[in-house]
């Protein structure tokens, strides 16, 4: 089958492990093969995450592991012929409560084989059915980026329709799904950019206000969504309400800022973290998309066979929303 696979782990050339061209196609029974209760989605599209590229640089995928079939979002046709998302978080079947706090929990292409290829197997229970008012590629938008922002605004950022949430780096998968979210909810959403054109976007898709990035904002706010990490940290501390929220569900410039630790308890601030969402999150998030009318905001749609340029374009900062291959 064709798939796009980390075939070694380069942490300064991520596109230098990356391998797109035949791969075995994973079969029951076999050495690596899936688990029992596994079953087989054949992709129609798959997305790409800032994961794929962490993923290329070794992070959470050790050598003993590769090659793998990198990808966390996709949505296909399941064996009965139903039209499905995959829920990307695999939690051990034994795990009785919520997938994202299993500690042994994984995401797909970190312990299994992910989406991007022509086909994936994953645990029953991590199908949600494709509504039909959503296309395959707006699907597999959803499981990562659009679950993530989902959970960190509902369910993590303990904020209610009025109030102000700034969303840091305006252009990225998760921060775009953030603005459009937000806004459909009822928040006034504010976002940084280093780009101002993608700060013109932000705003036609639904944020009251864009500024540019470590600007000074005309007040603070509730809560602030981060995925950015050392180049914004400071300024998400500064832009919180005593007593406001900073949501933080990655680290994309780096993972070790100042604490600013007396800027935290003389605020009486809340640090919160987030990883990605459960499948019940997941099903409220496609069944928000088909009531109201929200779709995933979408840079471009490349074959799979193109997934070094989708990736290149993603490690260069260069897009707004996600990418998408179609296979
Ligand atoms: N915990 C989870 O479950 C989870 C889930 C999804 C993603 N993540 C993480 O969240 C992060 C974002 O993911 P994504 O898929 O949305 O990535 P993305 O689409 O590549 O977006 C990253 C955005 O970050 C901003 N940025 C990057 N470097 C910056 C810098 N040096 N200074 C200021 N801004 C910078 C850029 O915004 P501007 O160009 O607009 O400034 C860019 O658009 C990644 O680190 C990812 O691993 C975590």
């Amino acid at each position: 089958m064709l798939a796009a696979r980390a075939v070694r782990a380069d942490p300064h050339d991520p596109l230098a492990a990356l391998e797109v061209g035949d791969a075995p196609a994973p079969e029951p029974g076999a050495p690596g093969g899936p688990p029992p209760g596994w079953v087989r989605v054949r992709l129609r599209a798959a997305s790409l995450n800032h994961h794929d590229l962490w993923s290329l640089r070794g992070v959470g995928l050790p050598a003993e592991r590769l090659p793998m079939v990198l990808g966390c979002d996709g949505a296909g046709v399941d064996e009965q012929g139903r039209e499905v998302l995959v829920h990307a978080v695999v939690s051990d079947p034994a795990w009785a409560g919520e997938e994202t706090e299993d500690p042994r929990r994984s995401l797909l292409s970190e312990r299994h084989p992910g989406t991007l290829a022509e086909q994936v197997w994953v645990p029953a229970r991590n199908l949600v059915p494709k509504p039909a008012e959503l296309t395959f590629e707006e699907a597999a938008c959803l499981p990562t980026a659009w679950l993530t922002a989902y959970r960190m605004l509902f369910t993590r950022a303990g904020v209610h329709p009025g109030d102000t949430v700034l969303v840091q780096g305006a252009g990225g998968g998760v921060a775009t799904a953030a603005v459009v979210l937000g806004a459909a909810a009822g928040l006034r959403v504010w976002v940084t950019s280093r780009d101002e054109a993608k700060r013109e976007r932000a705003l036609a898709l639904g944020a009251s206000a864009a500024f540019a990035a470590g600007e000074r904002l005309p007040e603070r706010v509730d809560a602030v969504l981060e995925s950015v990490g050392h180049a914004t940290w400071a300024h998400s501390l500064r832009a919180l309400r005593p007593g406001g929220t900073v949501v933080v569900c990655g680290a994309t410039s780096g993972d070790a800022p100042p604490a600013e630790l007396t800027r935290v308890f003389f605020a009486q601030l809340r640090v919160v973290g987030s990883t990605m969402g459960s499948r019940v999150e997941l099903d409220r998030l496609v069944r928000l998309c088909a009531a109201t009318g929200v779709r995933p905001v979408i840079d471009s749609v490349l074959p799979l066979a193109q997934a070094a340029e989708g990736l290149r374009r993603l490690q260069r900062g260069d897009v707004f929303g996600k990418v998408v291959l179609t296979v």
